[in-house]
């Protein structure tokens, strides 16, 4: 027995000391004899296959453990990037160079420094620079403001899509960025979860239809997207953020996985993990749904990245919450503040063999092999022209979209289209706030709460304007109204600052003001004017018995910096509504998760039904 446990202890010994190397046996001839002449017909460039070999045999253990970390640009320098040789540097929401309204020059030169640190740190590997330009590029002061996804679901348009995403690249290759958190392909099951307008539905088959054009739209245009948050991000319990989701694998597989199917016949770049969890186990240390599931049967061959400090919700030491996400498929850590400790952790992790070499190397050629195709190493300074900041083509694209994404809910008596030469009364906060229109993730993370954010028309500056041309007017004393607009809103949010279960027109993100918008509503019903409702929102509210008061009601979601624009499009009858619910409008909050993927949906029991919306004509 005793000599039994010492050939044990001796066999486990060795297997510990086993010399790590970093770098695998090259099978490529030409790597091994690069004098071979049969080499010299394939161009290096045209084998991507054999470059990624090439940099694995000729890669340190740092310099491989440095491109598996994401660092956030307030807590790393360009000499740490070229010390740590550091694969990717985040912009999160609202983290700006020196300054909310930092110009584009700004930006770059950040970046550019990053880069160039990079490209002269030994291992010469350009890092990937990535933000969140969720609806366009928003952490840029003067940049084009699109409408959040759920408008783009109402419009359910691809080539509209496309043409976002291309926009929104060119915006942000201005400051030289190249990597873009998005499309969201979050599927939402519960209007409680406050990233409900990141999605562009509650149905799959709309994800179905936009899910390649957002994609292509970015990377045919020199932008790699994410997919995120894989998987099921919006179908946790109760539509609580980076909550639990309960179902079988089935269901899972039959809605949730559908758009990932989609963006990976696309050719995305990269896969985001969602905070969430599936079945009580999170989904950052999933194996089966990443390794298994997403690489080896779909056969993604870009890399995954964690979420923001997600894997520190993991159980165990930080060196194991390293490990456990690694070892389930993760190929980059988004530790914005602890990318240090995680190169640490990870090192510490394969010396103890806790991380196999092959998982690195494999890691590894998934970022190598993404910065290649996309064309980093051909161009790591890439810039575009600041000229399409803003520019006309991307305010008119904006505001179509705008117009294309509004759905008209109710329309008694004709009381839209208005009349251009007609006396309105107009209320509500958001009717003259370009913050409101735009929500979350707009100059900062929670979103802007000014009134002006520097771009775009508010709905009373839009409404003015055709009302002067028309020898209409802006009256101040409702009795001298036809008209009465109340523009109702929520408040700016994201993530789980936005979850709440109480979703009415007064309660829980509700804008304060709204009450007395309502009372207003109200009265010049009971005096008969005619009373139109635009709801600026990031979801359907329960509208309750406010209702009645309103002769029409519009559903005008988070249209962006063009939303008064595109709004007195529509509303003056210039164009008609095209737009349809892809959210279910629940009646009461006891129908909330109540929607279109139920196999028993029964739309009288609803508001206003998944696909509704009227027209003119
Ligand atoms: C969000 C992601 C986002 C990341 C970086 C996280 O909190 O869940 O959607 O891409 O932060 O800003
Ligand atoms: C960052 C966001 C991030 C969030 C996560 C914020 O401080 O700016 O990018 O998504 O934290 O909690």
């Amino acid at each position: 027995m005793k000599k039994i446990m010492i050939i044990l202890v001796l066999f486990l010994f060795l297997i510990g000391c086993e010399q790590i190397n970093p770098n695998p046996e090259p099978t490529d001839p030409c790597i091994i004899n690069p004098d071979d002449e049969t080499c010299d017909q394939l161009p290096y460039d045209e084998d991507i296959d054999q470059q990624i070999q090439e940099f694995l045999f000729e890669m340190s253990l740092e310099e491989k453990v440095g491109q598996m970390v994401q660092a956030e640009r307030s807590s790393v320098t360009p000499t740490d990037v070229s010390t740590y040789y550091i694969g990717s540097i985040l912009s999160g929401g609202g983290s700006h160079p020196t300054a909310f309204n930092d110009s584009a020059d700004v930006w770059y030169q950040m970046v550019y420094d990053y880069q160039y640190a990079a490209m002269n740190s030994g291992a010469n590997i350009p890092l990937i620079y990535g933000t969140d330009a969720v609806h366009g590029h928003n952490n840029l002061y003067g940049a084009t403001i699109f409408p959040h996804n759920i408008g783009l679901g109402a419009a359910n348009d691809p080539e509209l899509v496309y043409e976002i995403s291309k926009a929104t690249a060119k915006e942000m290759l201005t400051t030289g960025i190249t990597w873009n958190f998005a499309p969201a392909l979050s599927i939402v099951q519960n209007i409680g979860w406050g990233r409900s307008y990141e999605g562009y539905s509650e149905n799959p088959e709309i994800f179905e239809s936009l899910t390649q054009s957002a994609i292509k739209g970015y990377e045919e245009n020199g932008v790699s997207a994410t997919a995120k948050h894989y998987l099921a991000d919006g179908a946790t319990t109760n539509g609580i953020d980076q909550g639990d989701v309960n179902l079988s694998e089935q269901t899972l597989r039959d809605i949730y996985l559908l758009p990932y199917i989609e963006a990976i016949e696309a050719g995305v770049d990269t896969v985001m993990i969602s905070y969430s969890s599936i079945n009580g186990v999170k989904m950052h240390e999933q194996a089966y749904w990443i390794q298994d599931v997403l690489k080896d049967e779909l056969g993604f061959e870009g890399f995954v990245v964690s979420d923001w400090n997600a894997i520190q919700q993991l159980s165990g030491s930080y060196q194991e919450q390293v490990a456990k996400s690694i070892n389930a498929g993760v190929d980059m850590l988004m530790e914005p503040y602890t990318w240090r400790d995680a190169i640490e952790a990870i090192k510490t992790n394969v010396e103890a063999n806790i991380i196999s070499m092959d998982r690195i190397n494999d890691a590894v050629s998934r970022i190598i092999r993404v910065k290649l195709e996309s064309g980093l190493f051909d161009n790591p300074y890439a810039r575009e022209d600041t000229a399409v900041l803003y520019s006309d083509e991307h305010q008119a694209l904006a505001r179509e979209a705008v117009r294309r994404g509004l759905v008209l809910l109710k329309n008694d008596n004709q009381s839209l289209p208005l009349e251009k030469n007609e006396s309105i009364y107009l209320t509500g906060t958001a009717s003259d706030h370009v913050g409101y229109m735009s929500g979350g993730w707009t100059t900062y993370w929670q979103g802007n709460t000014s009134a002006d954010i520097g771009v775009g028309t508010s709905i009373k500056n839009a409404i003015t304007n055709v009302l002067n041309e028309n020898s209409g007017q802006i009256v101040n004393n409702i009795n001298d109204a036809q008209t009465v607009v109340v523009v109702l809103s929520e408040l700016p949010y994201s993530e789980g600052v936005g979850d709440n279960q109480i979703l009415t027109l007064t309660g829980g993100n509700a804008d304060p003001n709204n009450l007395n918008a309502l009372n207003i509503a109200q009265q010049a019903h009971q005096n008969g004017k005619n009373v139109v409702g635009i709801l600026i929102s990031g979801r359907p509210l329960l509208l309750g018995d406010y209702l009645q008061y309103f002769d029409s009601f519009v559903a005008a979601w988070l249209p962006g910096s063009e939303g008064g624009l595109g709004i007195a499009d529509v509303i003056f009858g210039d164009y008609d509504f095209t737009g349809k619910l892809s959210y279910t409008w629940p009646k009461s909050i006891a129908y909330v998760g109540y929607n279109s993927n139920r196999e028993d949906y029964d739309e009288n029991l609803v508001q206003f039904p998944y696909g509704y919306g009227l027209t003119y004509a």
